[in-house]
């Protein structure tokens, strides 16, 4: 017998071993079981049919010579027939090439017919009745949904009481920390916390209209540390001086200026949950996959927190 054919029966009796061996003795085994019978009736002849296929055509290339004429062009010695593309090659490539146009232009795109289509269509409907279904609620209740919003997405960062695990994250029951205030004084920002792209300067276009130049490091401090306590203590003149033609006296903030430093509001953290925060402690991230009433609830606890 040639010995291509002995390996052949080597290999699958190997292979074979391997199956029964994963399967045929694993805990209950095959069992009877209807599906793990047809399973492995599959794996033996796929694997009896690999391995003389593949001896087929090993044997083919041993004993096959060529013929035909060669092409003029040679490389190194090697040279190639001057073959006709198979025909139902050349169909089956352009066909492909058709299909994969379409998959491209019709097929694959998330809203058209695919699978992915298809989930996205079946959340915009189940979405749809979620917003109609919560769309008036008010009050406590938004607070409540808002509080389960928050263990669900929130804590892992700002921590269940919402403390910012010891700086991991801002601490959400006060509105600002000295160190971001700091932070956005020295650096300006640009974070889209009026929804708009709206910066504020950095320190070197901060004037302090009482003393008539720009902000000091000393002023940074003490107005960081009055905005961090709630709008108390000393500080309160570089405040006016300096922040309340934008923030506002009681530091507010302004529509369309800027964003209250002294209180949080729904409407401000559904802009950081929109866009993402980049600031002194770290980066907030944007949370697309909360719809709008959630961040409007989540916006509405965290208010609740501090105000
Ligand atoms: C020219 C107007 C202007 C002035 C003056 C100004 N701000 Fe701002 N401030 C803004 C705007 C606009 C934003 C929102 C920027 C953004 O979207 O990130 C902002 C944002 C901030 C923030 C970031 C809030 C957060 O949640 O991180 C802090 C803190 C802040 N200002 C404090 C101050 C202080 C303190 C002063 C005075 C020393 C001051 N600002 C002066 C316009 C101003
Ligand atoms: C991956 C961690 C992480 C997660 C999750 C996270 N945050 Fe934050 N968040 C941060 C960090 C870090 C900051 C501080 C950013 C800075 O340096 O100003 C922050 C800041 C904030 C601020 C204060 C921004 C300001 O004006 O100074 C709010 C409000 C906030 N997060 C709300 C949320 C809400 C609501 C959720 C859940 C939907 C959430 N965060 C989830 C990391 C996180």
């Amino acid at each position: 017998m040639n010995k291509i054919y002995l390996w052949g029966i080597v290999i699958t009796v190997a292979m074979l071993g391997f199956t029964y061996m994963s399967v045929g003795m694993s805990e209950g085994g095959l069992n009877g079981d209807i599906v793990n019978m047809l399973t492995v009736a599959a794996a033996i002849s796929l694997v009896v049919i690999t391995v003389f296929v593949v001896i087929k055509y090993v044997r083919q290339m041993q004993t096959d010579t060529a013929d035909g004429q060669l092409a003029d062009e040679q490389w190194d010695g090697v040279g190639e027939y001057l073959n006709e593309v198979p025909k139902g090659w050349a169909i089956m490539f352009l066909l492909t090439m058709v299909w994969g146009m379409w998959y491209f232009i019709a097929g694959y795109p998330v809203n058209s017919y695919s699978q992915i289509g298809e989930y996205n269509e079946d959340v915009a409907v189940h979405n749809a009745k979620f917003e109609a279904q919560y769309a008036s609620i008010t009050g406590d209740r938004l607070v409540e949904m808002g509080e389960s919003v928050f263990i669900a997405e929130c804590k892992i960062c700002h921590g269940l009481k919402a403390d910012g695990i010891d700086g991991k994250a801002a601490n959400l029951n006060q509105r600002i920390e000295a160190k971001t205030v700091k932070f956005a004084i020295e650096n300006g920002s640009n974070n889209h916390l009026l929804g708009s792209e709206m910066p504020m300067p950095d320190r070197n276009g901060l004037f302090n209209t009482n003393t008539g130049s720009l902000i000091t490091d000393a002023e940074i401090d003490v107005v960081s540390a009055y905005v961090a306590n709630g709008m108390t203590g000393t500080g309160a003149d570089v405040f006016v001086g300096t922040c309340a033609a934008c923030h506002g006296e009681d530091g507010k903030g302004m529509e369309y200026v800027a964003p209250s430093v002294a209180t949080f509001s729904p409407a401000l953290v559904t802009n950081i949950l929109n866009h993402g925060k980049k600031g002194a402690i770290g980066k907030m991230p944007a949370f697309d996959r909360l719809n709008a009433k959630q961040k409007e609830a989540v916006g509405a606890y965290i208010t609740s927190l501090s105000n």
